[in-house]
């Protein structure tokens, strides 16, 4: 199961240390008395912070935890996530306050208030309804980064059925496995999406998923119609009697909809995310808990006023970051946000200070990754704008190395704003760990301590906590308003993947360090799984991908430090011997390689290097050994090679790539 030892490798000594300032600690959501309270009563502290939302009949059990590891919070309530986000605010007096400022890439800009939301929500409900969605049934979203995407999702939410939003960056075949698992029974999606100043086709996709092909026999039975926005004025097939246009079935729809009251433990989304195994895995979360996570961390980790503040979290809503921090989370909390569609450097290196610039952005909320990029292009681009009403930075998504954390707080943040460094996973809903802007002391690269109301610790492999200044295993020890419910239609993969690793805590499969104060420091993922830009990549499945190409007779995928994205996908292949048109040069098989893994999963899988090998090193179990691949993928002097069957191979990868027969 694990490999942390190598994580372990640069235990952190940091010393500098930031205290938060006095002006913005005198004005802070947060003091230091959201610990205590928590501490002296979790419960408790979770019931104030579940009333803060709209209820339509409030709850009187806060946590049924009888049937663990499937918890139930506020069960016995009623509300509806989209009357939380949206009329709620119409109904208090908040409804001319912008909700979003949306920017396109191609220059387009909208300006919706909560009272356009309102309307926008309710003719969508109507729409869904209209084509026979309802309370449970599953709705795939397969969007740009445009309002509708964001309507759609409430409009879901508002009808009672659930939402299974899937990355635009993926590809039709990782469509149709996500479709096919949920069942779902409506596909959203539109004409295309612009990218980099091109326009990305999506309904072809759409049209390629549900149609039969090499790997299902049938055409999908599940889903009756597909619902298109028109984005880009693309043509596209039309299959008549299953394809309606967005302005055809919402637009004409009277704006009145009445919410469906939900029970709080009423599933609100699927989410799917690599597995370990195979297949992905549908996350899903429900209503009451969630929200109250994801609402209550916004409000305290960013420091949310929502009268002044305009807040920019700049990942995609395909993503659980975009789901509670750009969906649920800042609309409930009745933010003004920015919603941007496109790239950071389309048309040009600044185009993000340039939104920061023109809309006043005071909270930005983005990933190492997007800062490490930055860094590369140089700060002579974002000196060239005024970013002066920056007052909170976070960071999401994997851990920020210090120096990047330092960038962003001189850079970006003119030395004057706080840091968040938020650690948490599709899993979690919402934020674990965090410091809390104004009460914490930070250092570059920790992300801290745990959340009021959280409860974690690092233990060591038989599960037991470590001592300050040791490493092990991240785990979560007490159930969260926000913790997934499941896998959908999977208890024992989720028991299994979660629970077993250590008796009644919760596995995060991440590892982490305690520095001598406490505090942690997070240090990637002791599993499978990559993190690749941010994204959650496991090298089983990228694994299958290539073995599916007749050429690749074996596979190995290790993820390999990269400098700008973390980790890159580095692919080991070994080809056919029995195949006859498979090119001479590596060059070749791997362009072809390559572009079949973003035909089968999509680009952000595509491996940044294919090595073509004779051999892979094995154990005398068979299994591969990819602690010795990830040390020729990082350039480094291969490992201990003793418990290899053949130790010969790993001399044979490496006089074979020096040869030249990688790429
Ligand atoms: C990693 C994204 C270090 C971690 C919200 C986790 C982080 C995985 C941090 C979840 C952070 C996320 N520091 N690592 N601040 N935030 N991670 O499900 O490995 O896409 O397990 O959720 O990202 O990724 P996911």
């Amino acid at each position: 199961m694990v490999d942390a030892a190598h994580t372990l490798e640069n235990l952190h000594t940091e010393t500098r240390s930031f205290r938060p300032q006095a002006s913005f600690a005198a004005h802070a959501n947060a003091t230091a008395y959201e610990y205590k309270k928590a501490g002296v009563d979790r419960l408790e502290y979770w019931r104030e912070a579940a009333l803060r939302l709209a209820w339509h009949e409030t709850f009187t059990e806060i946590l049924d935890w009888s049937d663990a590891p499937v918890a139930r919070w506020f069960h016995d309530g009623t509300l509806n996530a989209c009357d939380n986000a949206v009329d709620r605010h119409v109904r208090e007096g908040r409804g001319d306050r912008v909700a979003f400022h949306f920017v396109g890439e191609p220059g387009d800009t909208q300006t919706l208030t909560y009272s356009d939301m309102h309307e926008r929500v309710q003719k969508a409900a109507r729409g869904l309804e209209s084509l026979g969605v309802g309370k449970g049934d599953r709705v795939a979203i397969y969007l740009p980064q445009i309002p509708e995407a964001v309507v759609a999702m409430l409009a879901c939410a508002r009808v009672g059925a659930i939402h299974s939003v899937v990355f635009g960056g993926f590809s039709a075949e990782s469509l149709r496995q996500r479709i096919d698992d949920a069942e779902a029974k409506l596909v959203i999606t539109a004409d295309g999406g612009n990218r980099r100043g091109e326009h990305l086709a999506l309904k072809p996709l759409v049209d390629e998923a549900l149609a039969a092909s090499e790997h299902h026999p049938e055409p999908c039975a599940s889903v009756d119609h597909v619902l298109v926005v028109r984005r880009t004025g693309q043509k596209t097939e039309w299959f008549s009697g299953r394809d309606v246009w967005w302005h055809d079935a919402v637009d004409p729809q009277p704006a009145e909809h009445e919410p469906v009251w939900v029970e709080a433990e009423h599933p609100l989304f699927i989410l799917y995310t690599s597995g370990t195994t195979g297949t992905p895995k549908g996350l899903f979360h429900t209503t009451g808990g969630y929200l109250t996570g994801a609402a209550h961390t916004h409000r305290l980790v960013f420091d949310l006023k929502p009268e002044t503040d305009v807040y920019w979290c700049t990942a995609d809503v395909g993503w659980i970051t975009g789901h509670s921090y750009i969906v649920y989370g800042p609309m409930i909390n009745g933010a003004t946000q920015v919603l941007y569609e496109g790239t950071p450097n389309t048309p040009h290196e600044g185009r993000w200070w340039e939104i920061v610039q023109e809309y006043g952005v005071t909270i930005l909320y983005t990933a190492p990754t997007a800062i490490r990029t930055f860094m590369k292009w140089g700060e002579a681009t974002p000196a060239r704008y005024d970013l002066r009403s920056l007052r909170l930075l976070g960071s999401v998504g994997e851990p920020i190395n210090p120096e990047a954390w330092m960038w962003y707080r001189r850079v970006i943040g003119g030395n004057k704003c706080p840091i968040v460094d938020t650690w948490w996973q599709t899993e979690t809903g919402a934020i674990m760990i965090s410091p809390l802007p104004g009460v914490t002391a930070t250092k570059p690269g920790s992300a801290m301590t745990a959340v009021p109301g959280v409860e974690v610790d690092v233990v060591d492999d038989a599960g037991r906590p470590v001592a300050n200044g040791e490493g092990g295993y991240l785990v979560i020890t007490e159930p969260w308003p926000s913790m997934l419910r499941g896998i959908w239609g999977n208890r024992l993969r989720y028991v299994s993947t979660y629970w077993n690793h250590f008796d009644g805590l919760y596995f995060a499969g991440d590892g982490a360090k305690k520095d001598v104060d406490g505090d942690l420091w997070l240090l990637g993922r002791v599993d499978d799984v990559m993190n690749v830009s941010g994204h959650r990549l496991t090298t089983t499945e990228i694994e299958h991908a290539l073995v599916s190409h007749p050429w690749v007779a074996e596979a190995a995928v290790v993820g390999a430090k990269d400098e700008v994205t973390g980790q890159a996908v580095v692919a080991f292949v070994i080809v056919r011997g029995d195949a006859h048109d498979i090119p001479d040069a590596g060059e070749e098989i791997a362009a072809t390689l390559r572009k079949h893994v973003r035909k089968q999963i999509g680009a952000l899988a595509k491996p940044r290097t294919i090595l073509v090998v004779s051999e892979l090193p094995k154990t005398r179990s068979g299994k591969i050994m990819r602690r010795l691949l990830r040390d020729v993928a990082e350039n480094r002097e291969v490992g201990d090679v003793t418990t290899l069957a053949d130790s010969s191979v790993m001399t044979a990868i490496r006089v074979g790539l020096e040869a030249g027969t990688g790429d």
